[in-house]
């Protein structure tokens, strides 16, 4: 049997500590709708692309945590022995602090050194590099540099590197990352670089190539056949995007690490599955208790949909997301019903105790996320949802069990009059051995756009669609309206979120009464003044409760460590307390208000009760 969750968690701090790392707090999963340009935490260095772009973080450039993380878009692939929607993304980073060197010599520290890390087998890891992509200049050479870092870590460890060939070299499409993609895709402004991956192999005896889709082609490291695990990204984070055809080097040479901590847990135990591992036992035994069945290769695949999905939906909702029709509660309410479903189809009463139960199970596996009282609101939050659901599903089976063919539309009223989410009707639909028309499916589907906004692609966070020099100006310039807003309105001005993009900037705020014409006039020409003053912007890291006391800004959804980074903007030089406007802030930011040009606010309206949102350009 591997270890634990809770002694990785602890071997994880422990090594990191021990070589002056710091850990961060964690981003909230669920990010604040409005404002944010994505609807969940995905990965570790999201909370961090200010800080891989340049900025001094407060924390020091020596940074990890472990980061719980949502991955909608690979729902479908559910099921099989290692997908997951949520999962906790073990980082480390350096922000200059050490480079490949260092990152990958630790990283292999710790999974195979038996006394302060994992004692993996090093014989079953294989491990990838960046081939080099020839479109670009900047990046056509192959990574050879971390070629030989790994040659030199297998030879001093006794294994030969080419029997069995142990370093594989793969283009962009496996060995880059950004949050935008490969390079050609990246928007202007973004961070990215070539990584190197390490894998697990479970060996050939389990027969899993033999037994896939795969059996033709040979099998390699990133072969889906599930024989390799990939268990660890380094990325050397080392690139910007500075137009559509340029990369340039950033200030920095940064490291960006990621490795899921389910298939950590999992090369552990030697078993490629990661339902398996600790962390699910507790939440495994109580989908067989509410079943009466063993998690078997009959049972396997609905009881993995139920595991993650019913986890990620306890997650959401500790952390506030109620389920709806759109954006997160889209998602939340597509998981729990498809977990009911898949309840329903192992013999459950699913209406009944069976989901709360394993949502109890999820609870008692995270004693440190969730505290006494989150229990009965989680439990009331599904309770209700699948209730509500049961009204309907067995309305909708009865209805699509009469159709004979099913048309995009047949589909599309299944979506809408029962509340099936729509890949739930599309395996329903070729459960029954129909076909269904896709494309009109797809169609129809596109007529209605009431629906969730995925965290696809183009969507970032920190409400900046990039960092974009035009981007950068409105955001500071949203730091001048803020205070603008608060000198014209009075104290009550409260932020709500905001947005930023490469054509205008918006701002939401609570105030005690409607802003007039005359008043919004008013902030705009503040705002101009401060512009045609030509301030300096600036930025100071500070105890937060320093912070505090000379009044700065801060958003009240956020958590803020206990050092923070404030932005100033005029004021004496390192003395925030003096400038004009003062705000909790990652950056990044212009360094000069003039820079920003003339804003005008195009348009405010009420969004709610007390909630106005302005638009500017
Ligand atoms: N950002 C990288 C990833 O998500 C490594 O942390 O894989």
């Amino acid at each position: 049997m591997g270890l634990t969750h809770t002694e990785l968690r602890n071997k994880y701090k422990k090594f990191w500590e021990d070589r002056g790392h710091k850990e961060i707090p964690g981003a909230p999963l669920a990010l604040t709708s409005g404002d944010s340009t994505t609807l969940f935490t995905s990965s570790g260095m999201q909370q961090l692309v200010s800080y891989l772009l340049g900025e001094e973080h407060p924390l020091g450039d020596k940074l990890f945590d472990i980061q719980p993380s949502i991955r909608t878009q690979d729902i479908e692939e559910v099921g099989d022995n290692r997908h997951t929607t949520f999962f906790e993304m073990m980082g480390n980073w350096s922000l200059g602090a050490y480079f490949k060197k260092d990152q990958l010599e630790n990283f292999y520290m710790f999974l195979t050194n038996t006394k302060i890390g994992l004692g993996l087998d090093p014989h079953k890891l294989f491990v990838t590099v960046f081939e080099g992509d020839k479109k670009f200049k900047a990046l056509s050479s192959p990574d050879t540099e971390s070629q030989q870092i790994w040659t030199d870590i297998f030879t001093k460890a006794g294994i030969d590197v080419n029997k069995p060939k142990r370093i594989y070299a793969y283009p962009a499409s496996k060995n880059w990352w950004s949050r935008g993609g490969l390079p050609a895709q990246m928007p202007v402004g973004e961070p990215g670089g070539p990584d190197s991956e390490v894998f697990y192999d479970f060996g050939e005896n389990l027969k899993l190539h033999e037994q896939s889709v795969f059996k033709d082609e040979p099998c390699h490291p990133n072969c889906d056949c599930g024989r390799f695990l990939e268990i660890g990204n380094s990325v050397f984070m080392q690139y910007k995007k500075t137009n559509e055809t340029t990369f340039e080097e950033l200030p920095k040479k940064n490291v960006d690490f990621g490795g899921g901590l389910e298939r950590i847990l999992a090369a552990t135990n030697d078993d490629p599955d990661i339902f398996k591992t600790d962390v699910f036992n507790k939440v495994m035994h109580s989908i067989e208790h509410n079943s009466g069945k063993k998690y078997d290769a009959t049972t396997q695949i609905p009881m993995r949909i139920i595991a993650d999905h019913l986890r990620a939906a306890t997650f959401l909702i500790k952390e506030g997301v109620r389920p709806s029709n759109k954006e997160q509660g889209y998602v939340l309410r597509r998981l729990l019903r498809r977990a009911a479903i898949q309840l329903r189809d192992l013999g459950v009463d699913y209406k009944g105790a069976a989901a709360p139960d394993i949502c109890h199970a999820v609870m008692e596996t995270y004693p440190t996320h969730f505290v006494e009282g989150n229990n009965k609101t989680i439990s009331d939050v599904i309770k209700d949802e699948v209730s509500k659901f049961a009204k309907t599903i067995e309305k909708g089976i009865h209805a699509l069990n009469k159709l004979s063919a099913v048309s995009g539309k047949d589909a599309f009223d299944l979506y809408q009059s029962y509340g099936f989410p729509l890949e739930i009707i599309e395996e329903l639909v070729v459960k029954k051995g129909l076909y269904i028309d896709k494309a009109q499916f797809y169609a129809e589907f596109e007529k209605h756009k009431n629906l969730s906004r995925t965290s696809s692609a183009g969507m970032f966070k920190g409400g900046l669609a990039d960092n974009s020099e035009q981007v950068l100006k409105y955001h500071t310039a949203t730091h001048l309206l803020h205070q603008a807003l608060f000198d014209v309105l009075g104290a009550d001005v409260k932020q709500e979120g905001s947005n930023i993009t490469g054509e205008r900037l918006r701002f939401d705020f609570s105030a005690s009464h409607k802003p007039s014409p005359e008043e919004m006039k008013k902030v705009e020409e503040i705002i101009n003044q401060k512009i045609n003053d030509k301030l300096p912007m600036r930025f100071k890291i500070m105890p937060k409760s320093d912070a505090e006391k000379i009044g700065a800004r801060s958003f009240f959804k956020e958590k803020y460590p206990d050092m923070v980074k404030v932005y100033y903007i005029g004021g004496d030089d390192d003395k925030p307390e003096t400038a004009y406007s003062k705000e909790f802030c990652g950056g990044p930011h212009v360094t000069n208000t003039g820079t920003i040009g003339t804003l005008s606010i195009f348009k405010t309206e009420k969004i709610g009760s007390n909630m106005y949102r302005v638009y500017a350009k």
